[in-house]
């Protein structure tokens, strides 16, 4: 089949790679003609394990093109996906522009019957409005179907998700659509939920909703645990093998981040309070997860002391989690401003992620000239390269030996036997 994806971002970028896998022919279209430079040239603007090696082998293969010219990938692909970016608005719930504009291009250039499917995660009833949108941008009148295709795949492991979901859902209330669609992925072996186009963009929400629930109730848990000297790990590992609770998502932290989980709970919050049936279960997962970093920033202060004024504290991690580039959100960037308001002198290292410095706030190259003279060590995001540390050399370079573990990843005793204090979340 040929695919038009509109929005090469991470979903677009993605979603077209993974259907050339699959023996399709991609489009890729973009306004960004630095992003289209790149991806023509096999280079990605952002940093995703294998996707790279991926994006090359697909090109090199003319299985994928990269384009900005709208009218012509419009004319000449049936199946369009649209991929664009939907930012939280000032309200919170999710802005809509970017879509809006791909619809009415897609209804001017219309010139035969084409299936429109929205990936980006979009408010319930988006789907209707797509279907008004391409409506209002057409010069004659043609058909097409509006479908609701919503993406699953984690930043880091996007590859690997896309290519094994654990189910597709489509909503649709055209059976032709229906009919394409399920054609189109029919060799990932994973179930298929049908539904309406509604349900479909209310499912994505739940999902993102319901795995930041986890997150915060474990987080809030593991406050309680802390202070009743309980290990949170094994807390979570005890209920997460019952089935019906499951083990994932319940990694206590110091809260979720990204560029998904913040934004779409805040989008349910505010659907929910437009249709007069607020979902206040929400609300409170929110504010666990805003309030988790002051919780571990206490923790600091509980041993260095509650003026930071001066203190030297290194930070490992930027990025709102392993593998990724992306700090939008980050809890540690969240972190690393509240220690620079309180007057901390912050090292910060991070294997991709470079930010621009400032007058207490300095990036070095390794973590071993991070720690130099710190009073204090934070783990902020899980790479998996500060699991193996020489932590011996590291007690070394440091003022004083204090660890504090925003993400639990440490062996607590093996630590603590190396001298240093050690304090997680409830990683007891
Ligand atoms: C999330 C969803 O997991 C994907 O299914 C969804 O497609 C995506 O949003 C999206 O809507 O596009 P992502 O934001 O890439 O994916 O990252 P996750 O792996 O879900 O992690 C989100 C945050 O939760 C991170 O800050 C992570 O550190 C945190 N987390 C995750 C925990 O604190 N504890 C856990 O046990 C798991």
């Amino acid at each position: 089949m040929r695919i038009l994806i509109v929005g090469t971002g991470y979903v677009g970028t993605t979603t077209g790679l993974v259907f050339c896998e699959m023996g399709h022919k991609v489009t890729g279209l973009d306004l960004d003609e630095n992003k289209i430079k790149a991806l023509q040239a096999g280079k990605l603007h952002f940093y995703e394990p294998g996707l790279e090696e991926l994006l090359s082998k697909h090109v090199a293969a003319q299985h994928i093109e990269f384009t900005k010219k709208t009218k012509k990938a419009v004319k000449e692909n049936d199946i369009i996906f649209i991929c664009v970016g939907t930012p939280q608005g000032a309200d919170g719930s999710a802005d809509l522009t970017y879509v809006k504009n791909v619809a009415h291009s897609i209804g001017k250039y219309m010139n035969k019957y084409k299936i429109i499917i929205t990936k980006s995660t979009v408010p319930v009833g988006t789907a209707e409005l797509v279907t008004k949108w391409i409506k209002e941008g057409q010069e004659e009148q043609i058909p097409y179907d509006v479908v609701s295709n919503p993406e699953f795949l984690r930043e880091g492991s996007a590859l690997r998700d896309a290519l094994n979901p654990d189910r597709i859902v489509i909503g649709s209330t055209s059976e032709t659509a229906r009919t394409i669609i399920r054609e189109m992925y029919r060799d990932f072996h994973c179930p298929i939920v049908e539904t309406n186009p509604n349900a479909s963009e209310m499912i994505k929400y739940a999902a993102n909703s319901f795995l930041a629930m986890k997150i915060s109730f474990i987080n809030e848990l593991a406050r309680l645990c802390d202070g009743l000297n309980i290990n949170i790990n094994d807390v979570s590992k005890g209920i997460g093998l019952d089935t019906r609770i499951g083990p994932q998502f319940l990694r206590a932290g110091m809260g979720y981040g990204g560029s998904c989980f913040p934004k779409d709970v805040n989008a349910l919050i505010q659907i929910a309070k437009e249709n007069g049936q607020p979902l206040s279960i929400l609300e409170h997962v929110v504010k666990v997860n805003e309030e988790q970093t002051v919780f571990f920033i206490e923790k600091i202060k509980q041993n260095l002391g509650d003026d930071l004024l001066n203190k030297k504290i290194a930070v490992l991690g930027l990025s709102f989690k392993a593998n990724t580039d992306d700090t939008r959100e980050s809890p540690t960037l969240n972190l690393i401003n509240q220690l620079l308001a309180e007057q901390a002198q912050v090292m910060v290292h991070d294997p991709v992620v470079k930010i621009a410095g400032g007058p207490s706030l300095v990036q070095l190259q390794s973590v071993e000239e991070t720690v130099v003279g710190a009073d204090a060590l934070v783990i902020g995001t899980d790479w998996d390269e500060y699991k193996n540390l020489d932590w011996v050399r590291i007690k070394q370079l440091m003022n004083q030996p204090n660890l504090f573990d925003g993400r639990n990843m440490l062996d607590k005793r093996k630590i603590e036997n190396l001298g240093f204090y050690y304090s997680g979340i409830a990683n007891h």
